[in-house]
């Protein structure tokens, strides 16, 4: 298959590209578009046809539900059963914006959209270009993150490109998404809202609208117990092997030392304060806050090819704010996690 590329700024969208886009996607094509958490690979909800084309394309297994995408509140709710007072302040406080909230279906998307499960997963993403395309093309949109999986998840058109190109049928390329790391994950469907995977709304940001807000045991499963992620974790994952690395800058140079001793090409990434003060064969510096840090993080996973380095060492971040979910997916995408 061809895949159709068309270029835009953020802030312009090219109606003329966009129509063709929403043509794409209303004639059951798949089209990747950016959101301003990362790329996404959407697909009519509405028609199961459709949607088994971005499982095929993405290599994704089929138990594992989507985000149906739309672009207004009044369109979200005729895809639930239910909409809580809860999920409705947290709408109205974080959208459009980097929030997914999980609430009973009421069957409008296809079943292959939720695995089967009762609830759905909706989101009203800010990016003008998806804004756009989603309000062209009418129409509730399955959009998972547009990477082959187990692969870091695309920021840019060209991480879009390198893995889906010839797969699916249209890449919107709007530029560099924004926030780096995906939507929060919130289940409104019981009384207290629970994240379910940490994100671009921060637990605080949260609690602040709505009150008390849990946390998956699930996660807080991992966080507790990072010393070995293990083999089920194969998300967001660099072509060579990753340890995450805690302490203070010189520990981390020792390691990378002892690793070069033994004729081992190592790779770094660490906020650019930490990165400044090491000596390694690559050092990717991710920025200096917890921000720019998650913005960074996806292609800086992508940069270290096989190779080029054998082993990349990461630093550890505090897990306040945005750092939850940089080191959620720092966590999975590791291999192992050393202190010494
Ligand atoms: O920022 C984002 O959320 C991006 C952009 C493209 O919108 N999308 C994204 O989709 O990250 P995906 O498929 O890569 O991740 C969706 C996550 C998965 O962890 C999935 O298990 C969870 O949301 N999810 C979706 N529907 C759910 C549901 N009904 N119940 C529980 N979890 C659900
Ligand atoms: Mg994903």
């Amino acid at each position: 298959m061809q895949t159709k590329r068309w270029n835009m700024q953020k802030e312009q969208p090219n109606h003329q590209a966009i129509q063709e886009a929403a043509e794409l996607l209303k004639n059951g094509e798949t089209v990747a578009f950016p959101t301003e958490t990362v790329y996404g690979l959407g697909a009519n909800a509405a028609d199961s046809r459709a949607v088994s084309k971005i499982f095929k394309a993405k290599g994704r297994p089929e138990d594992n539900p989507l985000i149906a995408h739309v672009a207004t509140k009044e369109q979200l709710s005729k895809l639930v059963s239910i909409l809580p007072d809860i999920a409705k302040t947290l709408l109205d406080t974080f959208t459009p914006g980097p929030l997914t909230v999980v609430l009973p279906s009421n069957g409008v998307c296809a079943s292959n959209v939720t695995a089967g499960l009762s609830t759905i997963g909706v989101r009203i993403p800010e990016h003008p270009v998806a804004q756009e395309l989603l309000k062209t093309c009418e129409l509730p949109i399955a959009a998972p993150s547009a990477n082959i999986s187990g692969k870091p998840s695309p920021t840019t058109a060209d991480h879009v490109w390198a893995d889906l190109q010839g797969k699916i049928a249209g890449l919107v390329d709007g530029g560099p998404t924004g926030v780096g790391v995906e939507s929060t994950v919130v289940d409104c469907s019981q009384d207290i809202p629970v994240v379910l995977r940490p994100g671009g709304i921060t637990k605080e940001q949260l609690e602040e609208a709505v009150g008390t807000v849990m946390v998956d045991p699930a996660l807080a499963n991992t966080s507790d117990n990072p010393k070995s992620p293990g083999m089920k974790y194969t998300h967001y994952a660099p072509e060579v092997p990753m340890w995450l690395v805690a302490g203070m800058p010189k520990n981390i140079q020792v390691i990378i030392d002892r690793e070069r001793d033994s004729q081992k090409r190592i790779g770094v990434m660490a906020s650019t304060e930490t990165a400044d003060q090491l000596q390694a064969d690559r050092i990717i510096p991710l920025g200096s806050d917890l921000r720019e840090i998650a913005s960074r993080l996806y292609d800086a996973l992508r940069i270290f090819k096989n190779g080029d380095v054998d082993l990349i060492l990461c630093e550890t971040f505090p897990q306040t704010d945005i750092g939850l979910a940089v080191m959620n997916r720092l966590e999975k995408a590791a291999t192992a996690y050393v202190d010494h």
